[in-house]
């Protein structure tokens, strides 16, 4: 260790007299000239001025390894004094240092590495699944969310996460659903901004911050069937309209890295796509950052056979070879390969045979650099180790208020007949269900560094506030992953149905907790059926039948199809995985602390079969009328409608939405319309309402969807209280991209609606011109 700090203090040195840089690579040949190198000029100038400095002093082998991203279970010390430009999920802040001080103190020029790690929803202070957090309508969730989950992060050495996850999905067989903001390109935008803002803030090279990996780029929400990593095939109107701005809002928040997708669009693999890498994200948006390849995606483009034992992932079949994908990967724009290491291999040759261009590899190491500028990993490149050891450095008491008031705010009320909700505290509670004692699916499935022990289950939550509650399980859901776990096995037996009766029979209320586990959704998990697994139905249909009062608490993350159980229900609360203080927030809305104004990020379909069913579809030319023959029906379904759509919630206050005004008529191309309304609550209970503001171009060149949220604002008020919510539109608004991703904005009539859902009836229009 000695040596080590005797090398940092000499590049030092060389620092601060501002040795410039030698133009011609040089290989090290002794431990001298190691310790003599620059590193570059010195700290302050400006980043650009150092990345080239540095950048011309690198040899291709160095390039080569800048380029590569290892994970935690590959990463070596020799990697580290190769200079490895990224390693990720490692989170040992002992390890990470040490590897640190490797790459600073042994390797030639003493390139910090990148340390990431998926901090989704939280690093050990976990909060609601992020499709449970877009269900708050409310971007400060989303931002706070990410706030603690970079501090933690940042606090054991990580400085990029790979969040937010802003795939745009209609597709609820598809586990990853969980991960995203739902089916709406506006929302998702929105929550995709603030996530930005709360981990990077104004500069994340501060110590509380990480720089942000938007991903997967791009349209991987829509792969074929519902499977994971299966093909996307997309038109250009909907890849620009629908699947990009999210994307596109995130990178004009400062996200300064991205994540290209596993799948094929259109036939080209994500990683390997100059269209969507090159064209676009970088040419056409002006992104200046890098982007890492997901998970072996650039090895993924191989073809299979014949297939040599030792070659790993393979299957688009759009590159022949390893060298082939490396050279289709970088010349695409992919800047840095995870886990796989084709670029970095086979670099020097495909160099050598003009397959790859020296300017694009160094293209691809300039970001990367500029980057870890910006991030000042230079300046400080180690780990606090008091501080990340310090256990109070985490999951503090701020944070667990801020993660319960998120998952409040997370939850939908989708039904509540007769007031059945809040349950009064002080009546003899049950808890049922499989779900009841769980502190481990309420995590979700990106659970970061969060712990079981330290979530709060709904039973502990419910018994906190309703002492006495008592138990039963029903059936049990296995937390295990196939195939040691089939679905076969889950809540199979209803053995316990007769406990479970007996604990609702011998309580007042019973809040009776069902869903998935947090293994039946997240990545690799889609599902065939939208159903509550096992024999879940039949505990509800049980429980219904003692004829005490119940809530049925939806823990899962993806749209079920909830017909049958609403049928048989009085209440449903849909809480999704609400994160560490899952039981308390549960309990907070089940007995009325906390009023619920969540509302639908993601449509729920009556039946599968209705599945891709989203609000913001383009009309047809017969549309839907079941009682006709020839239009766009189901013959087997009395209705086209989803169970429940897209924005709908309810509350234990009710809410009034009237006095739709414009402040004109008619909006010029670059002009505005301000519309407004008046919302009253018209209950007997402080409660929120999500105002709602959507549009429809009812005559466009290519035809637009029925309606598209353009505005939302989730207001508080008092019982009888009134407030004006207003809404600016502008010509991002109105118009639509057209192939080339430029805004087209045609006159006409654009037609107005708000309400508290995307059934909102209240309606104008305007003319622009
Ligand atoms: C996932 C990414 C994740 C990466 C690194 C991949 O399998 O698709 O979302 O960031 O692994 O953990």
């Amino acid at each position: 260790m000695k040596r080590h700090a005797t090398v940092a203090l000499l590049a030092a040195a060389t620092l601060a007299v501002g040795a410039v840089a030698s133009s011609a690579p040089s290989t090290p040949t002794s431990s001298d000239e190691v310790a003599l190198a620059p590193v570059g000029p010195a700290p302050g100038s400006n980043v650009e001025k150092r990345v080239d400095a540095l950048l011309e002093r690198m040899t291709t082998e160095e390039k080569l390894q800048q380029v590569q991203l290892l994970s935690d279970g590959q990463v070596t010390d020799e990697d580290a004094r190769k200079g490895v430009g990224g390693v990720f999920s490692l989170v040992d802040p002992a390890r990470i240092d040490e590897l640190q001080h490797i790459a600073v103190e042994e390797s030639r020029l003493g390139i910090p590495i990148l340390f990431a790690y998926d901090t989704i929803h939280g690093y050990r202070t976990i909060f609601p699944v992020p499709l449970g957090a877009a269900s708050s309508f409310d971007p400060e969730v989303a931002r706070t969310d990410a706030t603690i989950g970079a501090r933690e992060s940042a606090t054991v050495g990580l400085k990029q996460i790979y969040s937010p996850m802003v795939d745009l999905s209609h597709e609820p067989r598809w586990g990853r659903i969980v991960e995203g903001g739902g089916e709406d390109p506006y929302l998702n935008a929105v929550l995709a901004a603030a996530r930005v803002k709360g981990a990077q803030g104004d500069d994340y090279a501060a110590r509380d911050k990480v720089v942000t990996s938007v991903k997967h780029f791009v349209a991987y929400g829509q792969p074929e069937g519902g499977r994971d990593y299966n093909t996307t095939d997309m038109s250009e109107s909907r890849l620009r309209n629908y699947y990009l701005p999210p994307f596109k809002a995130a990178i004009d928040a400062g996200a300064d890295t991205v994540m290209c997708s596993f799948n094929s669009i259109n036939g080209v693999p994500g990683c390997a796509n100059r269209y969507t890498e090159t064209d676009i994200l970088k040419k056409e948006w002006g992104f200046d950052g890098f982007i890492e390849s997901d998970y072996t995606a650039v090895s993924e483009t191989r073809a299979c056979p014949p297939r040599k034992p030792d070659e790993g992932p393979c299957g688009h079949g759009t590159a022949a070879d390893g060298p082939e994908a490396a050279a289709n990967a970088l010349m695409a724009g992919t800047d840095s390969e995870m886990v796989s290491t084709h670029i970095r291999d086979n670099g020097a040759q495909l160099l050598r045979e003009g397959r790859i261009s020296r300017a694009r590899l160094d293209d691809a190491v300039r970001r990367i650099l500029r980057i870890k500028f910006r991030a000042g990993l230079f300046d400080h490149p180690y780990v606090d180790q008091a501080e990340a050891a310090d256990e109070s450095s985490f999951l503090t008491d701020d944070d667990r208020a801020a993660a319960r008031e998120a998952a409040g705010r997370s939850m939908v009320l989708l039904k509540n007949h007769d007031a059945t909700l809040p349950f009064d505290a002080s009546k003899k509670t049950a808890v049922i269900g499989p779900l009841g004692k769980d502190q481990h699916s309420v995590l979700g499935p990106w659970w970061g560094r969060g712990r079981d022990e330290d979530a709060v289950s709904v039973f502990d939550g419910v018994s906190e506030q309703s002492p006495g509650a008592t138990y039963a399980e029903g059936c049990t859901l296995t937390p295990s992953e196939p195939p040691s776990n089939t679905p076969e096995d889950e809540c199979a037996s209803d053995a316990g149905f007769a406990e479970a009766v007996a604990a609702a029979e011998a309580a007042d209320q019973v809040v009776l907790t069902v869903g998935e586990t947090r293994e039946m959704s997240g990545e690799a998990a889609s599902r065939t059926t939208l159903d509550l697994p096992g024999r879940q139905e039949e505990l509800i249909e049980a429980i219904k039948a003692t004829g005490t009062p119940f809530v049925v608490v939806l823990l899962n993350g993806r749209p079920l199809t909830l017909g049958d159980v609403a049928g048989d229900s009085p209440a449903m609360l849909e809480a999704w995985f609400p994160g560490v203080e899952a039981g308390n927030a549960v309990a907070d809305v089940v007995f009325g602390k906390v009023n619920p104004g969540g509302k639908l990020p993601v449509s729920f379909p009556q039946r599968l079969g209705q599945v891709p069913i989203y609000y913001n579809h383009e009309p047809t030319g017969r549309p839907c009328d079941v009682t006709q023959k020839y239009n766009s029906r189901y013959r087997d379904l009395r209705s086209c409608d989803p169970l429940y759509e897209f924005g709908f919630g309810l509350s234990y206050t009710s809410f009034d939405i009237s006095g739709l005004t414009l402040d004109r008529r008619t909006m010029s191309r670059n002009g505005r319309v301000k519309v407004s309304v008046t919302v009253k609550n018209t209950g007997e209970r402080k409660g929120d309402e999500v105002v709602q503001l959507y549009l429809r171009d009812p005559v466009a060149s290519i035809a637009q969807p029925v309606r598209r949220l353009r505005g939302f604002e989730r207001v508080t008020l008092a019982p009888g209280q009134t407030q004006r919510v207003g809404f600016t539109l502008d010509r991002d608004d109105v118009g639509f991209r057209d192939n080339r991703g430029k805004l087209v904005v045609e006159p006409g009539e654009i037609q107005v609606y708000v309400g508290s859902s995307a059934r909102a009836d209240l309606t104008d229009s305007f003319r622009v011109r």
